[in-house]
């Protein structure tokens, strides 16, 4: 970890790129964005200078998938970069031990719904199949249970009338789009102190 020096932020993302692009505009020091597969993420980091853009490829998104030696490999490109702390920002591959063990405590991640209400891919789908009038998002540090791990920040949203998945994940990302940056500066700010840094 770091001794004194502010903490740098690695960012995974594996989608358009919106969650990271407004972690970006609000002036956190991301040093490094990795990808599990080419997207539009990748463009958007690049144009907007991130000092360091790498995809680290799945080989496979079958049942042959080996989860623990892909973690191994997106440690490796955080480390090669001097990460701190990672912020999973719409990343699609579930992550094993690896990450969790070199990164304690220090994965965040940003999810559509009010957890523990909604977990997986689908938040937003089930949220309005339930019927539910208000869901929302939730900020917490990641572990290796999927959509667990203590809760950071959370935020209300309302279902309105004739939502679809689309319009309703669209409303709850522009509150991501706030509070996960948001979040993130605290988190950054309390492991600088944490490290000695003032
Ligand atoms: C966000 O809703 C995030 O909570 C989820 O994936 C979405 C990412 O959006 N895990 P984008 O690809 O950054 O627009």
């Amino acid at each position: 970890m770091t001794t004194g020096r502010a903490p740098t932020l690695g960012v995974l993302a594996s989608g358009t790129g919106t969650v990271l692009s407004a972690i970006i505009e609000a002036g956190l020091p991301v040093a490094a964005v990795v990808v599990d597969r080419p997207c539009h993420a990748v463009e958007m980091a690049e144009k907007a200078g991130v000092p360091a853009v790498e995809i680290v490829g799945r080989d496979t998104f079958g049942p042959d998938f080996d989860r623990v030696a892909y973690t191994h490999r997106v440690v490796e490109a955080l480390a090669r970069h001097r990460i701190d702390v990672v912020a999973m920002a719409g990343f699609g591959t579930v992550l094993a031990d690896p990450i969790f063990e070199r990164y304690p405590g220090r994965v965040l991640n940003t999810h559509p719904a009010l957890l523990p209400a909604f977990k997986g891919w689908h938040a937003v789908r089930d949220a309005l199949a339930a019927g539910v009038k208000v869901t929302g998002t939730t900020v917490h540090v990641a572990t290796v249970e999927v959509d667990d791990g203590p809760i950071l920040a959370q935020e209300a949203v309302t279902v309105v009338p004739g939502d679809t998945e689309d319009s309703l994940h669209e409303r709850i990302k522009s509150v991501e789009r706030r509070l996960y940056p948001e979040t993130i500066r605290a988190f950054l700010h309390s492991v600088h102190l944490l490290e000695g840094g003032a």
